[in-house]
């Protein structure tokens, strides 16, 4: 952690929830994201297909997990001025259904997606704290566990991932429907 009034000390960072009238912010970092040299690891969509999307898409999207939604919360690390560096949601996925991978869900739980943090802003704890928000809103309404889905060859995110907590479940899901590629799902049990 850096010193106290340095440009990176987390002290001047704010964790928050994002609230729907938000979009265009989400979609701006979204589309950052969208640009990361691993961001062929980190999302399913694509620069290009987010671009293609109407603004009613992320209205709705914003909406939807932002502040008085019980399904999904998207949480933001906000700096010193205003601008968003990071970003994670928590999707929640109710037993008895079925996942977007055809999987059965058994347990209540919540799922951690689109995860970043700008580059400049990696390595300095923010993460950290992006997370432990994100997941104390999930052990708030009562999830059983929490489990995100990684790329085996996404190195930075795994490390942070195991570092926090998360432990792999033995689970490999298909990258997209009927693909030979597939990704590794982690779990973190309720504390
Ligand atoms: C994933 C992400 C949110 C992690 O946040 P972060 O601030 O970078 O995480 P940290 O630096 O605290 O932890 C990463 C760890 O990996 C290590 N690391 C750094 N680069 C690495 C690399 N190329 N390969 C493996 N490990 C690496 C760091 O040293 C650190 O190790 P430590 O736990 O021993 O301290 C951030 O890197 C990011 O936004 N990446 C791009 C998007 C992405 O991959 N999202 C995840 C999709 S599942």
């Amino acid at each position: 952690m850096s010193s106290p009034g340095s440009t990176s000390s987390t002290e001047r960072y704010v964790v928050r929830s994002v609230r729907a009238e938000e979009w265009p912010a989400a979609k701006a970092l979204r589309l950052v994201a969208l640009q990361d040299p691993v961001a062929h690891l980190a999302f399913l969509e694509t620069y290009d297909d987010a671009m293609a999307r109407p603004d009613s898409f992320w209205q709705e999207r914003t909406a939807g997990a932002s502040v008085g939604s019980g399904d999904a919360r998207q949480f933001i690390v906000e700096g010193p001025d205003g601008e968003w560096v990071g970003s994670v949601t928590v999707l929640v996925e109710e037993a008895g259904t079925t996942d977007w991978a055809g999987f059965p869900v058994e347990r209540r739980q919540g799922h951690v997606v689109g995860v970043y943090v700008r580059p400049e802003h990696r390595g300095c704890g923010l993460t950290e704290l992006l997370f432990d928000e994100a997941l104390q809103w999930a052990w708030d309404i009562d999830v059983e566990q929490v489990r995100l889905i990684v790329h085996e060859d996404n190195g930075r995110a795994l490390r942070f991932y195991r570092r926090i907590g998360f432990l792999p479940s033995g689970v490999s899901v298909p990258l997209t429907a009927g693909s030979a590629e597939s990704e590794l799902e982690y779990v973190l049990e309720r504390p």
